[in-house]
């Protein structure tokens, strides 16, 4: 396993849109436990494959506390959801930036796991709200995005920052 470059936001390629994938194979099994490895260590409690600069529909996730309970989404779709909350939301590629989203209460997502099986799951809560941010990065979107243009260029300013910091 291998730990893998985030991307930051603004990086252009975090606005690429993943494609669905058609073979599960040993290079997907292995690019699934490179980004759990990944999320983990960051640590992250979700993680879509855009953000290392795969352009693949895989999403790993692990909301849970002991951290024992990861769930790999392949190729996930919203089937149906409901209700609307509001949570602060981080992400690994806009580091040290919180803010107020809002997104259905409960989700209901189909999807295909490492065997290739297709899934079901419905979520609520933190888990709903971390289907629905990870599939939006699927989408080329980014949780900031749905703020403010205002906030959205105080973001962008304070990461270039820091980056020039860092570098
Ligand atoms: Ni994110």
């Amino acid at each position: 396993m291998a730990l893998l470059p985030i991307l930051r936001f603004p990086d252009p390629r975090l606005r690429k849109v993943a494609a669905p994938i058609t073979n599960i194979d040993d290079s997907i099994r292995r690019l699934a436990a490179d980004m759990a490895e990944t999320m983990y260590e960051a640590p992250g409690i979700g993680l879509a494959a855009t953000q290392v600069d795969v352009h693949k529909q895989l999403i790993v996730i692990d909301v849970s506390e002991a951290k024992d309970q990861l769930l790999v989404l392949i190729n996930p779709e919203i089937v149906s959801n409901e209700g609307a909350q509001v949570g602060e939301e981080g992400c690994l590629s806009v580091p040290g930036v919180y803010d107020k989203v809002e997104r259905a209460e409960r989700v209901l997502v189909r999807y295909l796991d490492l065997d290739g099986k297709a899934q079901q799951r419905e979520a609520d809560g933190l888990l709903a709200v971390c289907i629905q941010h990870e599939m939006d990065h699927l989408n080329g979107k980014v949780f900031v995005d749905h703020l403010s243009l205002l906030k959205q260029t105080r973001i962008k300013s304070k990461l270039a920052k820091q980056a020039r910091i860092t570098a």
